[in-house]
């Protein structure tokens, strides 16, 4: 297996290489190939990403990521945007589970969801116009999409509890009353159980019961916004893993950004990028390897050595170096 690791901007340069450190402990036949991307390239070079990048990207069976700045410039095209694309890793994995002995802002920890977000169209898809007075995003849903996304969320409830809720705006949104309907005869095919929410009334139930939820399908905007909010209900942003997954490639990230404001002082929390790469783990088929990585994420929190944002005061690189000792002491 090759692997591109792209650390990035800001913390995504503290949380990946704890990741790799823990991902090293295992010893596995994983050939690593760095590569710059992001805003700090695009400073130096006048480019986040270029051709010869993609292809470097494209040679490997999936890519490690850590965050990447995306200022809100009009002429800069979001390398995350870009490779998702181009890549085609249409669907989008968010797990919020609580780990043993956290609780986030509901005090709650007795569920487990998935969110899946499609990821390649919607509000996304860089179809716009900007001018002096008005400026137009162009919100494009697909049968093609849709019916993928809603294939994808089918195979995952199929291994949980065979059921999925479909969250849109089809009140309002003719785009999400295509959306709609192709979840429900997806499912329907699939012989998945399924129901549907409109976003905003989904976003106070999930606030509020998240144990009713199990797989949640959703399009790009709308996951985009619910994954950042259900990562309070687990504790903290730093903790939450993604994968976006395509029929070809994948690509790890935490959900998480390059968070300006705390890089460079080693105090970032690498459990979501960690977590993100045991999900890479999955894909790849080390099953076991997977189960180890998460128990060492558990064992930091057991041992309370832990970032601040958890109320611990160890570094990023103490987590992880306590995570690698754990793993190769289990092995
Ligand atoms: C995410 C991020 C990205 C997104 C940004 C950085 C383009 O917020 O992965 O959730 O909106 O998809
Ligand atoms: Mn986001």
């Amino acid at each position: 297996m090759r692997v591109a690791i792209v650390e990035g901007d800001g913390i995504g340069k503290e949380v990946i290489p704890a990741a790799v450190e823990v991902l090293d402990a295992l010893d596995l036949p994983i050939e690593k190939v760095p590569l710059e991307l992001g805003y700090g390239k695009w400073e130096k070079c006048g480019v986040a990403i270029d051709e010869k990048d993609l292809e470097i990207l494209k040679s490997c069976d999936c890519v490690l990521f850590g965050a990447i700045t995306t200022p809100t410039d009009p002429n800069y095209k979001s390398v995350l945007l870009t490779i998702r694309k181009e890549l085609d890793m249409y669907a989008n994995i968010r797990p919020i589970k609580p780990l043993p002995g956290l609780v986030g802002v509901t005090g709650k920890n007795d569920f487990d969801l998935v969110i899946v977000r499609e990821n390649t169209e919607g509000m996304y898809s860089s179809i716009e116009e900007i001018h002096d007075d008005v400026a137009y995003t162009k919100r494009v849903v697909s049968r093609k999409g849709s019916e993928r996304i809603a294939r994808s969320a089918c195979k995952l409830a199929k291994d949980r509890k065979n059921e999925i809720t479909i969250v849109h705006k089809s009140n309002v949104l003719k785009s999400d009353t295509l959306f709609l309907g192709v979840c429900r005869e997806v499912a329907a095919s699939e012989g998945v159980e399924y129901r549907d929410m409109l976003v905003d009334a989904m976003a106070y139930s999930l606030m509020s019961y998240p144990e009713r939820y199990d797989v949640v399908v959703t399009t790009n905007l709308f996951g985009d916004i619910l994954s950042d909010m259900s990562a309070a209900l687990v504790g903290s942003l730093g903790l939450v893993p993604s994968a976006n997954i395509g029929d070809k490639y994948a690509f790890f990230e935490p959900v998480h950004g390059s968070a300006p404001d705390i890089a460079g002082k080693g105090i970032a929390n690498p459990i979501a990028a960690i977590l993100s790469m045991k999900m890479m783990l999955e894909w790849m088929g080390y099953e076991r390897e997977a189960a180890l990585v998460e128990s060492a994420v558990e064992f930091s929190i057991k041992e309370n050595i832990t970032t601040p944002d958890l109320g611990g005061s160890s570094s990023t690189s103490d987590v992880g170096k306590l995570m690698a000792d754990h793993i190769r002491n289990n092995l």
